[in-house]
Formats: C-alpha cells, structure tokens, sequence
C-alpha cells in the first residue's frame, strides 16, 4: 500500500477528528486534535493515501517512555496492512524522540489491535477493570520496554 506517513499538523485537525469519529465511541473532538500539534509531549502522525488522511496515530513521549493516545484506520482500508505500517511509523516517530520503552490500553475484545501491538512486541501485563466508560470494559495494559 503506498500511503506516506508525517508528523499531524494543526491543518489536519478537522480531518482527524472526521476519522475519531468513525473509529471510537468516545471521540476526541477538533480542538482536541488541534491541542495536541502544540502539546510538546506529543507525537502525532498521519498517514495519506493519494493526499487523503486515512489513518493517524499518536503518543505522548515523556524521558524514554511512550504512551500511546491514538491509532485509527478509516474503516474501508483497514485489514491491508496500513496499520501496521502505521504503528511502524509511530514506533520510529516516538524512537526518535528517544523513547525505550512503549505502552498503551486496548479492549481486550480488540482483536485486530491486539494483534497488532503484539506483532510489535507488547505484551499484555495486567488490566484495568471497568476502564472504558461507555460499556464498563476492562483494558489490557500492553508494554514494550525494548524498543
Ligand atoms: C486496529 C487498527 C488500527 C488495525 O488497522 P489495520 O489496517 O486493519 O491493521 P493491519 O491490516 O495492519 O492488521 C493488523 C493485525 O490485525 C489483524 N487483523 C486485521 N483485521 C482483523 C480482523 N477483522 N479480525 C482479526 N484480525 C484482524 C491482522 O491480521 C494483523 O495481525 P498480524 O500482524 O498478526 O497479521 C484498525 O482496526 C482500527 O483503526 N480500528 C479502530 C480503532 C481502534 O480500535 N484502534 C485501536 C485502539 S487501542
């Protein structure tokens, strides 16, 4: 798939939220997006396919640890191999930057993304029960620590 990866701009908050609001329940909003191109914690990528945000993905990098906030693929292009190419782009992203180490929460009934993560080496270490508000689902907390 030929998508190009770059760092999220403040111009691509209204697309972002677009796809936020296809992907999760609980949607961050525009301002949200916009916010976070002037948090200094935060790394944030899109990935385009023909000039078009199809996926985007962030994490908040504090010393050498980072803490994965976003990662979405638009519906119709998933199951290709664009978010692995994605995580791919975050994991150099958030490396450059200088992280070690990486760790995020996912639904355990998740399964694309759980796959995902551990294809890239995270493991699940624990949980955190009731954690999303909408449904009561727990979370699998996931860590890589040898990035
Ligand atoms: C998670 C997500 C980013 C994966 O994107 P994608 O483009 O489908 O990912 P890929 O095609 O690279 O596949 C990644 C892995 O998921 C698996 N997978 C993809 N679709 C799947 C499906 N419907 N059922 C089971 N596994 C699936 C792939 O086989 C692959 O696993 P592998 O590396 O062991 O082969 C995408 O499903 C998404 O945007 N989901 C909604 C948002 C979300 O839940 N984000 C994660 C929040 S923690």
């Amino acid at each position: 798939m030929n998508a190009i990866f770059r760092a999220m701009t403040a111009d691509d908050a209204e697309a972002v939220a677009t796809l936020e609001a296809q992907c999760f329940a609980m949607p961050w909003s525009r301002e949200d997006f916009w916010r976070e191109t002037r948090n200094e914690l935060a790394t944030y990528i899109v990935g385009e396919l023909d000039g078009q945000v199809v996926a985007y993905a962030g994490a908040w990098v504090s010393f050498e640890q980072a803490e994965v906030m976003h990662v979405a693929v638009e519906p119709k292009f998933r199951g290709q191999g664009l978010g692995t190419l994605l995580f791919g782009a975050l994991i150099e992203a958030v490396k450059l930057r200088g992280a070690t180490a990486i760790t995020l929460e996912v639904r355990p009934s998740n399964t694309p993304a759980v796959k995902l993560y551990e294809s890239f080496g995270l493991h699940s270490v624990g949980r955190r029960r009731g954690y999303y508000l909408d449904n009561g689902e727990d979370a699998l907390i996931m860590w890589n620590t040898k990035l």
